[in-house]
């Protein structure tokens, strides 16, 4: 079974997805840059970080970086979080002005600043508001709309099946489920039982998401839930080869150094040469898990600001030394 290609299809609304992995949204990772290098190797949907929509409403100065987008990363979904309808719906529509395919709704952000105010999981206590939400966003857009939950609060709030029922009623066209509640955050194994239950009861695509960390990984997500597709996070970070299936640690230094040369190209040029090159270091940390062995090796490659001084030292680190399990 290929997941990677054109092969398979499936439709969010009206946009057809040539593929069945997809990068998934990463604050603070999944800029422009890499979504770009990930949808080289096979990623069928570029999602941005999650946009705030107080951020919009007040012009935040980091909002241009996070909008932009180029048009080879299409399909592109902007994704944004609130806690309000009427502010979610005014920074939808804002968004939707840049062109995107579709506009994803976080239900999911655990982090304690968004959802303790209800916003990202918080949401998942309000299944009302969800629906609101949804409702309105299907209303006032004319591009698809899709929300992107999590199991619940807690053990005690396990309410996906609600959720996911009341997000298809209200008219929206996909569902991401990462397979945990807020309160587990990152902890524990994803439960894929969950998403299973959910596609079994909704017509509409389920991305099926959590700890997914290969291809063979996809694969038995796919056939243990019958999701639609599966979405990857921690896993394709320094590690875009994860959506062609196969992984950093089979590639040589050559496509290991064409891939970090790349990425960085991009850094450099979405942020400006310092910011980007800047950015770059903790997917370089990623990229060269098992190189950057000792402190003075850090902190010589940290110190260089410029993106060719900067390539050339790691080149130079590559080709000279072995990568060892400890980094
Ligand atoms: C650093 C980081 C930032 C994240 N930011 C977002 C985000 O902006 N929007 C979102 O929906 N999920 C976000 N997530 C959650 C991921 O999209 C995904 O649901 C989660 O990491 C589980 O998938 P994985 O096991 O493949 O990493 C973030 C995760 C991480 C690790």
């Amino acid at each position: 079974m290929s997941l990677n290609h054109t092969a398979t299809v499936f439709s969010i609304g009206n946009i057809s997805i040539a593929g069945k992995l997809i990068l998934a949204p990463m604050d603070g990772y999944s800029d422009s840059p890499m979504r770009l290098v990930s949808k080289q190797f096979g990623s069928a949907i570029s999602i941005s970080e999650f946009i705030n929509a107080i951020d919009i409403k007040q012009g935040h100065p980091h909002l241009l970086s996070q909008i932009k987008f180029s048009d080879d990363e299409r399909p592109f979904a902007y994704q944004i979080f609130d806690d309000k309808p009427e502010r979610m719906l005014a920074g939808a529509l804002k968004l939707r002005e840049h062109n995107p395919e579709y506009i994803d709704i976080n239900m999911g952000c655990s982090a304690k600043n968004v959802s303790n105010r209800g916003a990202g999981a918080g949401l998942l206590k309000h299944p009302l508001k969800i629906g609101q939400i949804v409702e309105s966003l299907v209303k006032h857009l004319d591009v698809p709309v899709t929300a992107k939950i999590r199991l619940g609060w807690d053990d005690d709030s396990l309410n996906y099946l609600e959720t996911s029922r009341i997000i298809q009623e209200s008219g929206a066209s996909a569902i991401t489920v990462h397979a945990r509640t807020r309160k587990m955050e990152y902890s524990g194994s994803a439960r894929w039982d969950a998403i299973g239950e959910i596609k079994a009861q909704l017509s509409i695509p389920v991305i099926g998401n959590g700890d997914v960390k290969s291809l063979a990984d996809a694969e038995r997500m796919m056939a243990q839930t019958g999701c639609d597709a599966v979405m990857i996070g921690r896993a394709a970070i320094g590690n875009p080869w994860v959506f062609s299936g196969s992984q950093r640690e089979e590639q040589s230094q050559t496509e290991l150094l064409r891939v970090v040369e790349l990425h960085l190209h991009l850094m450099a040029e979405h942020y400006g040469e310092k910011i980007g090159v800047m950015l770059f270091r903790k997917h370089l940390t990623r990229y060269l898990h098992g190189y950057l062995n000792t402190p003075e090796i850090r902190k010589h490659i940290y110190s260089l600001e410029k993106e060719k001084e900067f390539f050339k030292a790691i080149t130079k680190l590559v080709n000279q030394s072995h990568p060892t399990e400890t980094s």
